[in-house]
């Protein structure tokens, strides 16, 4: 079959069964047909082990579906070599995990720049790019410090600008709220959300409602199906819209890097980036 609606994400059918046909097979996804548009904002939501990091994993091209297909950008990755697939993640996707995965040898700065060097990005270029996305998160002035010299917030802002240094179209965040407190988790939604307003693509997993509600599409997962699915959620219509609007304009993220070339320039870290 082919891409039959130029989705930028198309799941056709996909399952993932472990031990097949054991008396100890899961079905952790079981027939998940999915399409994402560009520019789309999902929130996966559903209880522990319903199958949402199986399909993260599948989306993000970390593992491969025992049965079905996937389109992304129109290519069938199903049928991609392992290099090819590890090619796909580097170009197309940016990936945030719960437990952060900072190297804890690496400084801030290092650990931004990691995607770029598997992308062959050299020198002060690479450099600049790696500090233009620390800048973003609001930790420019964080950039020499290890991941143990920092609060999870800030970690979890590292890990934020490791996967938006190399310009992903899509990013995939597995619980990024979910080892912070209220008000730092708010700051991360706020910098995803500019992100989306400035056209990435972005598929979260979350547990926290709040934050799905942040979303402008839910997605519910139960035993390894889509149970429910929101479709595109009105921005300007409920509590959304008033969540938003006490935050500024979520679009300062794709001007600021603009606007704050000068290290003078830069916002100190504490109310930092401009999101
Ligand atoms: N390697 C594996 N072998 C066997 N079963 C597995 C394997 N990996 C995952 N599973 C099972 O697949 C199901 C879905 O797991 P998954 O990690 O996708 O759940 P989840 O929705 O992300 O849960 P959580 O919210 O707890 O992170 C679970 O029942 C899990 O036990
Ligand atoms: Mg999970």
């Amino acid at each position: 079959m082919g891409n039959l609606t130029g989705a930028l994400i198309e799941l056709y059918n996909i399952y993932k069964i472990y031990n097949e046909g054991h008396e100890s097979e899961v079905r952790a996804l079981d027939g998940v047909s999915l399409s994402v548009s560009q520019g789309e904002y999902i929130a996966i939501v559903g209880a522990s082990g319903s199958g949402k990091s199986t399909l993260m994993n599948i989306l993000g091209c970390l593992d491969i579906p025992t049965y079905g297909d996937y389109y992304l950008n129109g290519e069938n990755v199903c049928n991609l070599y392992d290099y090819e697939l590890a090619q796909v993640r580097n170009e197309q996707i940016g990936f945030i995990f719960q437990g952060f995965n900072l190297l804890s040898g690496l400084t801030a700065l290092e650990n931004v720049e990691l995607p770029l060097i598997y992308q062959g990005v050299h020198g002060s270029k690479r450099r600049q790019m790696a500090m233009d996305a620390l800048d973003r998160v609001g930790l420019y002035e964080r950039m020499d410090h290890k991941p143990g010299q920092m609060s999870g917030g800030q970690q979890q802002r590292v890990a934020i600008a490791r996967a938006l240094a190399t310009n992903p179209n899509i990013i995939l965040a597995d619980e990024p709220t979910g080892n912070l407190d209220s008000r730092t988790g708010e700051h991360v939604i706020q910098i995803l959300d500019a992100l989306n307003t400035a056209g990435t693509t972005i598929v979260l997993i979350t547990h926290d409602p709040a934050v799905a509600q942040m979303a402008r599409r839910n997605v519910r997962i139960k035993d390894g199906r889509i149970v429910e699915d929101t479709g595109l959620i009105d921005a300007d219509a409920g509590p959304r819209a008033a969540f938003a609007g006490g935050n500024g304009p979520p679009s300062q993220i794709s001007t600021h890097g603009e606007s704050g070339s000068g290290q003078n320039a830069r916002s100190p870290e504490a109310g930092g980036s401009a999101l």
